[in-house]
């Protein structure tokens, strides 16, 4: 079958790589992507939100599959859009319709719907412009460090963690008053602080059957011992240790059954990943988030450990038979580390030549944001590379991402030298 990957990071990268090792597939495309689904696949120039473009795309090409990366053309309906349109409904899409999207699209319907289903995560309020006095006395009845979150989808930034009260009074005001988030930020909810240790669970449904990932953990900060600010993700392990057997039991009966019933019984279709952002607060797991989507850089790790074809598994997700499919997972460790644009996540140049590449060709260097310009690669991103490899533990597989790493290079590199340091 012909398929298409929307989106053009390291995610779908890793996504094209896996998916063109299948039996069944013949053609694959990716859009826009990047250089490194370029390798193997078509890239077609659409931008993700292009539905019309990819309608275009898909009838042109005879795509019978197409496999969404990112959450926003699922938070903008793009599967509603191939159901609604004759010509498209037969095309299987991997990612759910908006409705159950918007649990990644707002985070008061997400915690809503965690209340309504009895899974554990941060007590919480949400406010509006007209309740903010409700909010400002809340606040003053919290206590600190309080966590401010925009409701809606702001580009990773939307979410305040702040130690004094004068200063999270300030910020709900600028986030309800002054747009400081834009229309994400028309309402937001206010949530208990949550301290422990996060870790990323990505399961796979068809809306009735489910399958879970190997977890993951990624490192956000960008400095090393997860030091100042957060960025898009900077590294990421699987399996994560201290995912005990009893931890993970507690997991899957606590949150990833009821998260899956509850799908169910609010009638919401989904076929696609749900991606869990767990905190594990003393020994019991709580929900910090949902996404509708992989993690990236998660799915660096996660994908190359499964051993199935996993063009399979996304038609059976299709078909709604996972219930027939078995996961078989590798069971060395996998590391990634992502190397970034200097000066990333604040300002950074693009444009720089990347070399060494041509060393690595059996090595899984994924591409995040590279472009191909003329005879050469260049950076095009704040992320640019993440560069994976397994070992017996995870200081083995970082070690070999590190040495792999030490032979590419472009003018401002910077990666962290501790991915896995806290394990
Ligand atoms: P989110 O966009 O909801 O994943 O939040 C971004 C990050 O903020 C999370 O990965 C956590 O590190 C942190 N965070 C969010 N909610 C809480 C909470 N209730 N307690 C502590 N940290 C939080
Ligand atoms: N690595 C976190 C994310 O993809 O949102």
């Amino acid at each position: 079958m012909n398929v298409l990957v929307i989106g053009g990071g390291g995610r779908e990268h890793t996504l094209c790589w896996k998916i063109k090792q299948s039996k069944d597939c013949n053609q694959l495309f990716a859009a826009p992507g990047n250089a490194g689904t370029a390798l193997c696949a078509t890239n077609l120039p659409i931008e993700v939100n292009d539905f019309e473009g990819i309608k275009n795309a898909v009838l042109t090409n005879s795509i019978q599959m197409v496999v969404v990366g990112p959450e926003d053309p699922l938070v903008n309906g793009i599967h509603d859009f191939f159901l609604n349109d004759p010509q498209l409904s037969s095309v299987g899409v991997i990612g759910p319709q908006k409705e159950a999207a918007t649990l990644e699209g707002s985070k008061a319907y997400a915690k809503e719907f965690m209340m309504r289903h009895n899974i554990p995560t941060a007590a919480y309020a949400e406010f509006t412009s007209e309740t903010i006095t409700e909010g400002e006395v809340f606040l003053e009845q919290s206590n600190s460090p309080y966590v401010l979150k925009a409701d809606g989808l702001a580009a990773g930034k939307g979410v305040l963690i702040i130690e004094d009260l004068a200063t999270a009074k300030k910020e709900l005001r600028e986030m309800l008053l002054e747009s400081k988030f834009g229309a994400a930020s028309s309402k937001v909810v206010i949530e208990e602080f949550l301290a422990g240790i996060e870790l990323s669970c990505f399961v796979l449904t068809d809306g009735t059957s489910y399958l879970t990932l190997p977890m993951a953990k990624d490192y956000k900060r960008i400095g090393e011992g997860d030091t100042g600010l957060n960025t898009g993700g900077m590294g990421a392990i699987s399996p994560v240790p201290f995912v005990t057997k009893e931890f993970k039991d507690k997991i899957e009966t606590q949150i990833i059954k009821p998260t899956i019933e509850g799908l169910k019984k609010d009638r919401l279709p989904y076929k696609g990943f749900v991606f869990i952002g767990l905190i594990k607060v003393g020994n019991e797991p709580k929900v910090i988030e949902y996404n509708v989507r992989l993690g990236d850089p998660e799915t660096e790790v996660v994908i190359p450990r499964i051993k199935n074809d996993f063009l399979a598994v996304l038609q059976a997700i299709n078909d709604e038979r996972l219930n027939e499919v078995e996961l078989e997972i590798d069971s060395a460790v996998a590391a990634t580390v992502v190397a970034v644009s200097g000066g990333y996540p604040e300002g950074y140049e693009k444009g720089k030549i990347i070399t060494g590449l041509e060393l690595h060709k059996e090595k899984m260097v994924f591409h995040a944001g590279t472009k191909q310009k003329g005879t050469s690669i260049e950076t095009s991103g704040g992320r640019v590379l993440a560069v994976t490899s397994f070992g017996k533990d995870h200081r083995h597989a970082v070690k070999e991402s590190y040495e792999t790493l030490s032979k590419i290079d472009f003018q401002g590199i910077n990666y962290r030298k501790d991915i896995g340091f806290d394990l």
